[in-house]
């Protein structure tokens, strides 16, 4: 058990890498909270932690709204009595070049995968700065922390403000004894992808990178449990690229 008595809060916890996660920190023995717009998948997800042994609980949540952001952190607090851990799971993704993105796609992806993050931290911090003790992971990715891709101009916008927005709070919140980190997935066999590829797509996708296959969400919530143990007591503004040698040779 590398999370006992921890309690966790996962957005994104519904589908692909949170769900991973929430799935992991509970097997790890933390109380997770798990946060999505999905409510359905929330719950079936929640109930499956719970039968096999866990500690959760599912809430609805939109990551832009921040009083409903409030209102987790809350629960969560009265829920378990504590929170030590954020994993700023939930995200979107739209494909094209600025002249294709509307402003409403624009405005909608930063409000989800880097207003979200900035929230939901907002939201816990204080609790865990009066603790003296916290940790933060965040999700980027290789696109967005390493380099741009083509046709993403949003989406890549988003991560490069998350990556960013980790080292500062990193920087910000060190001396509180709170780390803030980010798995920077490579591409990953999760709902997301599968929407925007096709399976052949996908396929010739992954042949472009060094390990010539995708990702699992269980692999990168592998990465995750670390940087949100105590394994990882020393690490902090961290970019761990999780990505088979995808950003080896970029
Ligand atoms: N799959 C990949 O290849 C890949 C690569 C790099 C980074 N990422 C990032 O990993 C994170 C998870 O992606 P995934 O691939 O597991 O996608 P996914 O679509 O399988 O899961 C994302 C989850 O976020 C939830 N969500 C969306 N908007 C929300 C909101 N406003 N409030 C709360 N929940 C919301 C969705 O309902 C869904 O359950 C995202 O930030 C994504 O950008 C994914």
């Amino acid at each position: 058990m590398r999370l006992p008595a921890k309690v966790a809060i996962v957005t994104g916890a519904a589908s692909g890498i949170g769900l991973a996660v929430a799935k992991r920190f509970a097997a790890e023995g933390a109380a997770v909270m798990l946060a999505d717009t999905s409510e359905s998948a929330g719950v079936a997800a929640m109930e499956q932690i719970v039968a096999a042994g866990g500690r959760a609980k599912f809430v609805r949540l939109d990551v832009s709204r921040p009083d409903e952001v409030k209102q987790v952190v809350e629960r969560t607090l009265a829920e378990f009595g504590d929170l030590h851990i954020l994993f700023n799971g939930a995200g979107i993704l739209t494909y094209g070049t600025v002249l294709e993105t509307t402003l409403e796609a624009w405005q909608r992806i930063i409000a989800v995968n880097l207003t979200g993050a900035f929230l939901c931290s907002k939201a816990v911090l204080p609790h865990m700065v009066a603790k003296g003790r916290g940790a933060i992971v965040n999700v980027s990715s290789t696109t967005g922390s390493h380099d741009a891709c083509a046709h993403a101009a949003a989406y890549v916008s988003s991560k490069g403000g998350v990556t960013l927005l980790t080292r500062s709070m990193a920087i910000d919140f060190a001396k509180h004894g709170i780390r803030v980190n980010a798995v920077c997935p490579g591409p990953t066999d999760t709902p997301m992808l599968r929407k925007a590829l096709t399976p052949e797509q996908l396929d010739a996708f992954a042949k472009t990178y060094p390990m010539g296959r995708l990702g699992r969400p269980d692999e990168i919530a592998a990465a995750a449990l670390f940087l949100a143990s105590d394994d990882a007591s020393f690490v902090t503004g961290e970019m761990l690229h999780v990505d088979g040698g995808q950003t080896a040779e970029v």
